[in-house]
């Protein structure tokens, strides 16, 4: 189903398995739920975010381009996440908004409403790579759920720690330290599950998704926003334009030298990931991973994409 939700955004809903080899629209169903088995959750940590003992991750899937372990350019095992996002915080949160000029507000907040049409009342949310907990506080603020936030950068945690004080939700809101691929919670303990920008800075998407779908309740909604390439010629090549030549430029000017860093690797971490990850190959990583009626929504003339989901039974 492919239908017009907006200016500049698409949504499909992407309920069937698209044949193998296929083009990536629908084709036969298949069982759902059939999700690659994860290691069962040995971590003590509470779901609040009270982090215990990791357990160990799930196997790496197949590539899908047949590469499995070739390296990535982005880094792998959080290293480069750490360096690029070290120095960042201080402006983080501004630059994010202006640099996206307003979108990723937009896309954040568009995520947040689908996670919560899909469970209106989650009581427990843990969002993954929250960063400065800017999707954190919104999930707080739009909901009555407890939210743990988890990121591998300390220093992300503590300007998010400092926002979430000042927002007056420190009671709500609880984050930690920690990895995507060895979420320090027990199995099926969150009611509902975010994550946004992670999955082009980790060395295995399709076992990140399995570890992320280990700790979400049978029925529980997942939901994820990401960058993306536009599909359309026209806008694919404004969008090098900007992503090549003026995100650098002004990521220099409005930052310094960090953020001219991220500029020039924003663009070519994006590209590279949907090469080797395409969209297609995503929702059945979804799938694999146990997460059904997966839907996908193009925002913002197709650079800005939202994907929600809903853990199955199997
Ligand atoms: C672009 S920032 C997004 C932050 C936040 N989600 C937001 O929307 O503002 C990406 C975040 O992912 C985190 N990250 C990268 N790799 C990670 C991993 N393997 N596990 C947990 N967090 C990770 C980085 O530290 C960084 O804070």
């Amino acid at each position: 189903m492919l239908g017009r939700t907006g200016e500049g955004d698409e949504t499909r809903m992407l309920s069937q398995r698209r044949p193998s080899g296929g083009s990536g629209e629908a084709g036969a169903a298949r069982p759902s739920g059939t999700g690659d088995a994860h290691p069962s959750g040995t971590g003590d940590a509470h779901p609040s975010g009270e982090a215990g003992a990791a357990h160990p991750s799930g196997t790496g899937a197949a590539h899908p381009s047949g590469e499995a372990g070739a390296a990535r350019p982005s880094g792998g095992s959080g290293t480069l996440a750490r360096e690029l996002f070290d120095g960042l915080p201080a402006r983080y949160d501004l630059l994010a908004e202006v640099l996206s000029f307003g979108q990723n507000r937009r896309w954040r907040r568009a995520m947040v409403s689908g996670l919560l049409g899909l469970d209106r009342a989650p009581a427990r949310i843990l969002d993954v790579a929250t960063g400065t907990a800017g999707v954190a506080l919104m999930l707080a603020e739009r909901s009555g759920a407890t939210v743990a936030g988890l990121d591998i950068t300390e220093q992300m945690l503590r300007r998010g720690k400092e926002q979430v004080a000042r927002r007056g939700k420190a009671s709500r809101i609880n984050l930690v330290a920690g990895r995507a691929e060895q979420l320090p919670f027990p199995d099926h303990c969150f009611d509902a599950l975010t994550f946004t920008y992670l999955l082009r800075y980790v060395d295995d998407p399709a076992a990140t998704l399995r570890e992320l779908s280990r700790v979400v309740r049978p029925g529980g909604a997942v939901a994820n926003l990401e960058f993306a390439v536009p599909a359309n010629p026209v806008w694919r090549l404004s969008w090098n334009g900007y992503t090549r030549l003026v995100l650098p430029t002004a990521g220099f000017l409005t930052g310094g030298p960090e953020w001219a860093a991220v500029g020039r690797f924003l663009g070519p971490s994006i590209s590279e990931h949907y090469r080797r990850y395409p969209i297609d190959w995503t929702v059945d990583a979804w799938r694999e991973a146990g997460i059904e009626d997966v839907r996908v929504r193009r925002m913002s003339l197709g650079g800005g994409l939202i994907m929600w989901g809903r853990k199955g039974n199997g």
